[in-house]
């Protein structure tokens, strides 16, 4: 018999979804060395958590996050709420001993995400942040291309993530499901909430960022608010654009925004090196192209390999060759390699620690931004 771990979920939105989703589906596809139990799953409306309690099988709910982290019966509290309740959250988890899960960005500022890392780790509980593309295979198929050194020197990466979902002047900030657009839930706009993504792969695929300039936007100045009725200034930007210094010397161009009219989640990123280049697509994730100057010249061309047999990264554990998965089983892989993590003591990526230098980066970003310069990214 499997351990029984327990699982307490704060947030049922779509993060909420897509998480519980892959804990009833890992176990089955993956060796997951435990019995993931659905304990309880947690949100302020209780009509609302208790048909989200019903529809996905969770044995109980909670109403306060402070309730639900107090339980002796809850092994791992996963956070799937707005930025603004990561810190305290997760840290108020960390000390009651229990494993934190907890959503991208890591927190609103380096100042709580320090905080934070010091909890999880001074409590010395496993813990993992969601930055979910590193395991879409093709993505960990281009780690595993760059590491065995196919491309070679890098010389250029080149990461957009492009929507177009806040263009209209009408569209009020704050509450639910606009708390993106609200400053004090969210931290800050697109930097925070896209190119933490992009940063995030970037690191791990091409080391450590050492220095950032960068210009933001806030196109429509201010917004109707829904939790005051007020219409106030809209202090998030609604676009953003960097040039980055890798540490390994290579050149880079980060671009988000929400104003991309036609795109409603373009991630895509390209990297150039001396041998081969690399291009990833959200759009079509389940594809990687690839070029390499060394093959035959009559030949020579770029490929779109398509990530399906099971010498891919995950796909041993999906269907036959020729078929494809999508982006819930990047949160599935997540759960698979957390859990996996748990047991053997070697650490799922990114920890807290690890996306808290994305927090870095982002802070340089913003920060390059407000005074027109270039900034380091901090230690
Ligand atoms: N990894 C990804 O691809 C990805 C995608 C979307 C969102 N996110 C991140 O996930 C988090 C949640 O985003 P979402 O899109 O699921 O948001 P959402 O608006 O769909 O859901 C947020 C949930 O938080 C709950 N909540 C808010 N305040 C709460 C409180 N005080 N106590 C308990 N519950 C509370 C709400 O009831 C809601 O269920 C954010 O940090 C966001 O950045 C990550």
């Amino acid at each position: 018999m499997r351990k029984k771990l327990n699982i307490g979920l704060v947030g049922y939105g779509f993060m909420g979804r897509a998480h519980t989703n892959a804990y009833r589906q890992a176990p089955k596809f993956f060796d997951v060395p435990y019995d993931l139990v659905l304990k309880a799953a947690c949100a302020r409306n209780q009509d609302a958590i208790q048909a989200f309690a019903d529809n996905w099988g969770y044995e109980g709910i909670e109403t306060d996050w402070r309730a639900l982290v107090a339980r002796d019966d809850i092994d791992a509290i996963d956070i799937c709420a707005p930025n603004n309740m990561h810190h305290d959250i997760a840290i108020a988890a960390a000390k009651a001993g229990k494993m934190v899960l907890c959503e991208k960005p890591l927190a609103m500022n380096v100042a709580e995400g320090c905080e934070m890392v010091d909890a999880v780790e001074k409590a010395g509980v496993p813990n993992m942040i969601w930055y979910n593309y590193r395991r879409v295979p093709a993505v960990t198929l281009a780690k595993q291309l760059i590491d065995e050194g196919r491309l070679g020197r890098i010389f250029h990466y080149r990461a957009v993530f492009l929507q177009d979902w806040t263009i209209s002047a009408d569209l009020p900030q704050g509450g639910a499901s606009l708390w993106r657009l609200d400053a004090a839930a969210a931290g800050s706009g697109v930097t925070g909430d896209l190119l933490a993504h992009c940063i995030d792969t970037a690191l791990w695929l091409n080391g450590s960022i050492g220095s950032v300039s960068a210009m933001t936007e806030i196109f429509i100045k201010e917004r109707q608010h829904n939790l005051t009725g007020k219409v106030e200034p809209v202090k998030i930007e609604d676009a953003c654009a960097f040039l980055a210094r890798f540490k390994n010397g290579s050149l880079a161009t980060f671009e988000s925004t929400r104003y991309a009219r036609g795109h409603k989640a373009l991630y895509t990123f390209e990297i150039n090196g001396e041998h081969a280049s690399i291009q990833w697509d959200l759009h079509d994730l389940h594809r990687l192209n690839y070029f390499d100057h060394r093959d035959d010249s009559l030949v020579r061309g770029w490929r779109s390999i398509h990530i399906t047999d099971g010498d891919m990264p995950y796909m041993d554990h999906w269907w036959v060759p020729g078929l494809q998965i999508g982006f819930e089983h990047s949160f599935i892989h997540g759960v698979a390699d957390f859990f996996q993590g748990v047991a053997s003591g070697k650490p799922a990526h990114p920890t807290f620690r690890d996306a808290l230098e994305t927090q870095r980066v982002c802070e340089a970003v913003l920060k390059s931004a407000q005074t027109n310069s270039w900034q380091p990214v901090g230690a």
